[in-house]
């Protein structure tokens, strides 16, 4: 089973309307044409139309950071996948572990968006993974079961190939610390084992699995080698428009 390797740039809260075209733009002139990496840029918000208009009608897709489950309506503050879509994203990233910690999404919540996202037409980046605490203590592989599943509740087979799940241990997030490419296939790997008793083998293999945490153009090669690591969504080195082409180049 081939799966297309997709990169994704997180933006998180970075990036002003200026840096962000300029590092769209930078993203944009520097793919090589040939390449037959996906990638996409997910910006704060409020500058996805500036993106949008740097990356409209290239090899450069764009994507969300967050969306609300709900329709138009009294939701002051959210943005839902109807606006994504309208503005151009093609993905969303759902349930990141800030998200999960610093605004208390649980995967309930994140269910919800996924079924949202999936409604919308929008490609959903789920992210999964577990504290360094919750590694240390060998609880890794029940704290991915239990989010994989949950966030994963209520989807059918026919939907399932088409989303994409990112494996970010929180402990690797931000900190300059990596999981080792040993690591980080042993969890993909569980990961796949855990869709196929889903969705079966061949929908499990169609899925891609993304890794993220302290991807850089030094780390990027060995990581995106593995069997089961199928891209990369990155943080800090995506800020960079030289540093994410050298990812994208490495995959
Ligand atoms: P860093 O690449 O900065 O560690 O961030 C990873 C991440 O959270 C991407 O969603």
């Amino acid at each position: 089973m081939t799966r297309r390797t997709l990169i994704a740039g997180n933006w998180k809260m970075n990036t002003r309307r200026d840096s962000a075209a300029a590092l769209a733009k930078g993203v944009v002139d520097g793919l090589s044409d040939s390449t037959d990496v996906e990638v996409v840029l997910c910006p704060p918000s409020v500058y996805l139309a500036a993106v949008e208009e740097c990356v409209v009608g290239t090899h450069v897709a764009l994507g969300g950071q967050n969306l609300c489950a709900e329709g138009d309506g009294a939701f002051t503050g959210e943005v839902n996948a109807a606006m994504l879509t309208d503005i151009g994203c093609g993905y969303v990233i759902l349930g990141h572990s800030e998200r999960r910690q610093l605004f208390g999404e649980t995967d309930a919540d994140v269910s919800k968006k996924l079924h949202a996202a999936l409604a919308g037409n929008l490609i959903p980046i789920v992210c999964v993974g577990e504290t360094q605490q919750q590694r240390e203590t060998g609880e890794t592989e029940q704290v991915v079961r239990e989010q994989v599943k949950g966030s994963l509740a209520g989807l059918d087979e026919a939907r399932a190939a088409g989303i994409v799940i990112a494996y970010e241990p929180v402990w690797a997030i931000g900190t300059g610390l990596t999981a080792t490419p040993e690591q980080a296939e042993a969890v993909h790997a569980f990961i796949r084992k855990l869709l196929a008793e889903d969705f079966g083998e061949d929908v499990a293999g169609q899925i891609r699995l993304q890794y993220g945490g302290s991807v850089k153009p030094a780390n990027a090669k060995e990581l995106l080698g593995q069997e089961n690591i199928d891209g990369a969504l990155v943080g800090g080195a995506s800020l960079k428009a030289e540093d994410f082409l050298q990812i994208i180049a490495a995959a």
